[in-house]
């Protein structure tokens, strides 16, 4: 059982639409709820959680569907503290068009980005009317019907910071960090259950353990030693840090330890130093630009991706344009981009130079192209090596091919006859901003 707090269990209802591939993904989907603790209940009026999984652009036209999203409204205005999620296909078709044409959806994602969707629920993207762009299909989520490759372990809850955009502080009150001895059991109990690849979770997961009382304290890079001692687990990944707290023990724990992977969340949010200061972020451009520098130095193959919000009040033409800067400056592998969304409540919504809506939405098209093009560049350094990849399953586009993810959290199609949870080496033969293509290196199965 993964609830930190004497909080009761949440509930959760999810409705499919359409194909196949859906249904899959909405029991991957349960899967990561059931790891996060929540549990699932038959009627809508019950959940706390209220997702749609929605299937291609006839969803756009179906009244069946507006009917239930109506539901879901009213359910929402007797319940604001409920949240409401649509995913899919047609969700990555409309994009931002979800929260203008349905203002009381909290969270949308794409086919590909069910994993961000654990953090949504762990972290800062409560408070975002976040769209998690830039990503195919990866579905690396274990469905508790299926066999349990990859897991979650929720290090701690709640955030000290006050980012003044952020509706987390407000909500989820103080750090908690979980006691680490439980923990490490939790991660044993995982590995016993076939997790091979565990992702730990926290709001500010590089704070965990401050809150701690002596007798336990121990730092974030401590209790990644620890995990990566527990037997069986091959792959140790975590979401998401912030960059004040990134400290040389972090990044030399990369270096060190054989299972924890070869990338690093460094949510940027702005390029610009006032920006950042008025979102109380506690960091300066600089400052950011040197943890990437330390990140660099001794992690030169290290993927690096960002969250970046655009339109924060008071952006000016001259701060996006540093924010630009820094994407084309850092080269990030993928980059999930916000428009920024006023939430009640927080400071960030009373300030009064809200930029409008046109002035975001052409920011942010100006951002994709430069996040994408650099994340292709960056992607070359891949082609032509051989890769280890966990395998997930079916490509989605193209069903004869495989798909998994390497180290660096690169998704990878690939030729190919393993089977989902098994380590293979795919040989690189051409990359672009998102995925990497290849084929399976026969005889060089790592592990089953
Ligand atoms: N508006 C837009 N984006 C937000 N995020 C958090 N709050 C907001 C908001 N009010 C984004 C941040 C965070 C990500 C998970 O969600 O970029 O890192
Ligand atoms: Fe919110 Fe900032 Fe805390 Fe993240 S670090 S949860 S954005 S207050």
């Amino acid at each position: 059982m993964l609830a930190v707090s004497s909080t009761p269990m949440k509930q959760f209802h999810v409705t499919t639409f359409g194909c196949q591939m859906n249904q899959h993904d909405s029991e991957r989907m349960k899967g990561m709820l059931t790891s996060l603790g929540y549990s699932e209940v038959e009627q809508r009026d019950q959940a706390d959680l209220i997702l749609f999984n929605t299937c291609s652009i006839r969803e756009n036209a179906d009244n069946r569907f507006i009917s239930h999203l109506g539901e879901a409204k009213r359910l929402k205005s007797e319940n604001p503290e409920r949240i409401v999620g649509v995913g899919g296909c047609w969700a990555q078709s409309v994009k931002d068009e979800v929260f203008r044409r349905f203002p009381f959806v909290d969270v949308a994602f794409g086919p590909g980005q069910i994993h961000r969707l654990a953090e949504f629920l762990n972290s800062d993207s409560l408070s975002a009317q976040g769209y998690f762009e830039f990503e195919e299909f990866s579905g690396d989520l274990p469905s508790h019907r299926e066999r349990q490759f990859q897991g979650w372990l929720q290090i701690s809850q709640g955030c000290n910071c006050a980012c003044s955009y952020c509706i987390v502080p407000s909500t989820r009150g103080r750090e908690e960090s979980r006691d680490p001895d439980l923990l490490i059991t939790e991660a044993e109990r995982l590995a016993v259950d076939g997790v091979r690849e565990l992702t730990l979770l926290g709001q500010n997961v590089n704070s965990y353990g401050r809150d701690l009382p002596v007798e336990s304290r121990i730092r974030f890079s401590d209790l990644l030693r620890r995990v990566d001692l527990v037997e069986g687990i091959e792959r140790v990944r975590y979401m998401s840090p912030h960059p004040k707290d990134m400290r040389e023990d972090v990044i030399d724990a990369h270096v060190e330890l054989k299972s924890l992977c070869e990338h690093i969340h460094l949510p940027l949010q702005s390029g610009s130093s006032p920006i950042l200061k008025r979102m109380r972020r506690t960091y300066s451009r600089e400052r950011y630009m040197d943890r990437v520098s330390m990140i660099r130095e001794r992690l030169p193959d290290c993927g690096i991706t960002t969250d970046i919000i655009v339109g924060f009040p008071g952006e000016t033409e001259a701060d996006f344009a540093q924010t630009l800067e820094v994407v084309e400056q850092v080269g990030y592998d993928q980059a999930f981009t916000f428009n920024y969304s006023p939430r009640r409540g927080t400071l960030a919504a009373e300030m009064d130079d809200q930029v409008p809506h046109a002035v975001k939405k052409e920011r942010m098209s100006r951002l994709i192209d430069v996040v994408q093009r650099r994340a292709r560049e960056r992607a070359q350094r891949f082609v032509g090596r051989s890769l280890e990849v966990l395998v997930e399953g079916p490509s989605r586009n193209d069903p004869t091919r495989l798909r998994g993810r390497s180290r660096h959290s690169k998704a990878v199609n690939f030729e190919g006859t393993a089977l989902p949870g098994q380590f293979v080496e795919v040989e690189v033969t051409s990359a672009t901003s998102q995925t990497l293509t290849g084929s399976e290196r026969l005889l060089s199965r790592i592990s089953v």
